[in-house]
């Protein structure tokens, strides 16, 4: 799909990955809507880039289903959507101050997989009802974050791990279903990108991480993710697939 002048939703674009790809696009040309709970963030990106901002939480299943019909009246129907909203809290099953709150756990799910759902499932709908834009028949492309914690997660991450696992785990049956209507999916699988969600980890850590890279040696930079999602959506080839973005790292166990 040509990029320029489409347009393209970024959740949690107010920062990191997702405001790489909403300023990667825009310089592409496509419209960007960008989505994000960090209001002040979100308007911010939207101003530089000359989008649009709109505050949501992508688990409100109302309140997505009310934004995306101001993106369809002020930008046009979405032929773009790239899921970046995404939290990364860390926690034990089992520490000093007992189980992990179930509530916790119940917390990361909700906002990396089922936000991701609830956004992909109501921008779907709109693709598929939307005129094919080429010869193929393509009607539109959604990217989900997924991430390498999904198969090689550390101490402290099973809930983030099981949430990314479950963004892999819907990536072919949405391919498949959608399909017939001319929208891919695809996810992408980062190993470990220089975002505020990783530089808020303590500086051994992140030296650790790096230390795990095979080439090159160092985190990636959002910009990395942002040009592997132009490729996706150019390449009419991909669907139904999660590319692991990750310099080649596998993450230890320690
Ligand atoms: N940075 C990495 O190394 C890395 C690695 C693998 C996967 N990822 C994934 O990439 C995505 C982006 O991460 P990042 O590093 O840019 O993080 P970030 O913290 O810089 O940005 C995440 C953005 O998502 C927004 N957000 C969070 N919850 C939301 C909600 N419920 N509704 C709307 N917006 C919400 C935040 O406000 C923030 O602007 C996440 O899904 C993350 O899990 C990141």
């Amino acid at each position: 799909m040509d990029i320029k002048d489409q347009v393209a939703i970024v959740t949690g674009g107010g920062s990191g990955i997702g405001a790489a790809v909403a300023q990667w696009l825009a310089t592409l040309g496509a419209k960007v809507a960008v989505v994000d709970r960090q209001t002040p963030a979100a308007i911010s990106i939207a101003e530089e880039i000359g989008g649009i901002a709109y505050a949501c939480d992508v688990t409100d299943a109302t309140g997505f289903e009310l934004v995306l019909n101001r993106i369809v009246s002020e930008l046009g129907e979405p032929r773009i959507c790239v899921n970046c909203a995404g939290i990364c809290p860390a926690a034990k099953v089992v520490s000093k101050t007992g189980p992990m709150p179930l509530a916790d756990f119940e917390q990361v799910i909700q906002v990396n997989l089922v936000g991701t759902f609830n956004v992909m499932r109501l921008v779907a709908h709109r693709m598929c009802e939307a005129v094919p834009l080429n010869v193929d028949g393509e009607r539109g492309v959604i990217i989900n974050t997924a991430s390498i914690a999904a198969y090689e997660g550390q101490i402290g991450q099973t809930a983030y791990s099981a949430s990314k696992a479950g963004v892999i785990g819907l990536t072919l049956p949405a391919a498949r279903e959608l399909a017939r209507h001319g929208v891919r999916v695809m996810a992408i699988a980062p190993g470990i990108i220089a975002t505020p969600m990783v530089q808020a980890m303590p500086a051994a850590l992140q030296e650790n991480l790096a230390a795990q890279m095979l080439f090159p040696k160092r985190l990636g930079s959002p910009t990395e993710f942002a040009k592997l999602v132009q490729h996706i959506v150019e390449n009419p080839l991909l669907n139904g697939s999660v590319i692991r973005l990750d310099a080649g790292m596998r993450m230890s166990a320690n």
